[in-house]
């Protein structure tokens, strides 16, 4: 059996279950470019130092640029019996340039080196989701642009409520996705310190320079407080949260488009390219991406509890129980990332069918709020309008007609203050135009919103 880089003060060597169990290499080889780059930067900084000589720090370098190269060729297998992507890489590097590898370890810790392997890796993996985040703002922002003019029925408790423009609609979703963009803007901006430099929890007794390693890998700045450094995982459990977040958006996003999408509704017709169909019936195309994308949501939110679990109660500073953190947030960038992704392809591709959005937000009784708001302008008290209304509303169910139907003779035996001036004041467009509050449906507002959105979009490119 090898013997392990930490055998020393042992005089027997490992099960090979105990090997097994505790070997990451598994799934923390993805890591393996940040390892690469965190053992670069040390050895140049331990050289800078002078804690080991530039001829070593020199062999190490091109040593470790070349097991990079070897990485990324399919040419390296790792073992388990080195346990990890740490242990891994620099037991290659010890194999193929002898004692210099074995001074890289110098001032430095495993817990260290996981600590800044693994905020390298989430930092980069949240730039990546910023990315893909501007490319839905992009999609969402052109559908709504494109439908600004025509009206929909807007809902709550799933009823007929008031009618809105779908673009109005759309760029409800751009401001909660804006909102994720922010949110992933400010963890980055919190996981920018390096934690390198911190040693096992306590420092180290070498003269190093924490602020050139923080420049050589891209940081801000250092984390100051050693023992914090090598405990924290803040950075991942608010990765995690941002993305549930951002899930539970496009969840929502995706739940709406699947009603949209069905018979009963027929409001959006989900392109065949991310559609599917059945097995057993020849009729049916099913938004299974939207449904998939609505599932998934479960697993991100699955392994965002998973860390939260796992960090509660643990004393510091490192605990093995820790190197159970990387799954669950490889796995949700992964996840999040491809259900952006496919999110924006769908709706790029996705058509509305105006026609009977409009005719939808015909029926349901949806200008009665502009009815009441009418009478009030006629110097009725809202609640009583309300209450007149509604009667309305209960006559018009009973007669199977909407309100602009009746005559003026038959509103006006509700309320006698209505004059002819009501049909042109609860007409559908009327209704949304109507709407003077900042933010609201009216197209007027919305054309404010759809520009400044393009601002926003030209300024975060
Ligand atoms: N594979 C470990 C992890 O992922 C690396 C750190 C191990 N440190 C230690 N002292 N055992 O957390």
């Amino acid at each position: 059996m090898s013997k392990k880089l930490w055998g020393g003060r042992f005089t027997k060597s490992e099960s090979k279950s105990a090997t097994e169990f505790n070997a990451s290499i598994d799934f923390d080889q993805k890591m393996y470019r940040q390892d690469i780059a965190g053992s670069r930067a040390h050895a140049a900084m331990l050289a800078k130092q002078g804690i080991i000589s530039q001829d070593d720090a020199a062999a190490i370098d091109a040593g470790l640029a070349e097991i990079l190269a070897d990485i990324e060729a399919g040419k390296i297998e790792f073992t388990i019996e080195n346990e990890d992507i740490h242990m891994n890489i620099e037991s290659i590097l010890t194999e193929r340039i002898g004692e210099p590898g074995k001074r890289l370890h110098t001032a430095r810790s495993r817990n260290d080196q996981v600590a800044v392997d693994f905020r390298l890796w989430t930092k980069e993996a949240a730039i990546s989701v910023l990315d893909d985040l501007k490319r839905l703002l992009n999609s969402i922002y052109e559908i709504a642009d494109k439908h600004k003019d025509s009206i929909m029925p807007g809902y709550t408790h799933l009823q007929r409520a008031q009618p809105v423009t779908p673009a109005y609609h759309f760029m409800a979703y751009f401001h909660m996705f804006k909102r994720d963009y922010s949110r992933f803007c400010d963890c980055i901006d919190r996981m920018d310190y390096l934690p390198l430099g911190s040693g096992a929890l306590a420092g180290t007794t070498y003269n190093t320079d924490r602020r050139f390693l923080a420049e050589q890998l891209g940081f801000a700045g250092i984390v100051e407080n050693a023992m914090d450094a090598v405990s924290d995982r803040d950075f991942a459990l608010e990765f995690l949260s941002n993305a549930s977040i951002c899930m539970m958006h496009l969840s929502r996003f995706c739940e709406e488009l699947i009603i949209w999408s069905s018979t009963e509704f027929k409001f959006i017709e989900i392109d065949d390219a991310y559609s599917t169909g059945s097995s057993i019936m020849p009729q049916k195309k099913n938004p299974d991406m939207a449904e998939l994308i609505r599932g998934k949501t479960g697993r991100v939110y699955g392994d965002m509890i998973t860390l939260f679990t796992l960090m509660k109660g643990l004393p510091l500073a490192y605990n093995k129980d820790m190197q159970e953190d990387k799954p669950p947030v490889f796995d949700a960038a992964e996840t999040l990332r491809a259900c952006i992704n496919i999110f924006a392809d769908m709706l790029d591709t996705m058509t509305l069918n105006t026609d009977i959005m409009e005719q939808a937000a015909k029926s349901g009784f949806m200008n009665a709020t502009d009815a009441a708001d009418y009478l009030v302008s006629k110097g009725v008290p809202f609640r009583e309008c309300h209450e007149i209304i509604g009667q309305i509303v209960l006559y018009c169910i009973n007669h199977g007609k909407a309100i602009e139907e009746l005559s003026l003779q038959q509103l006006q035996d509700f309320s006698p203050k209505f004059g002819p001036d009501i049909y042109e004041n609860i007409d559908l467009r009327a209704c949304v135009k109507a709407k003077k509050s900042e933010g609201s449906t009216s197209f007027e507002s919305v054309n404010k919103m759809l520009s400044d959105a393009k601002a926003y979009l030209i300024e975060i490119e």
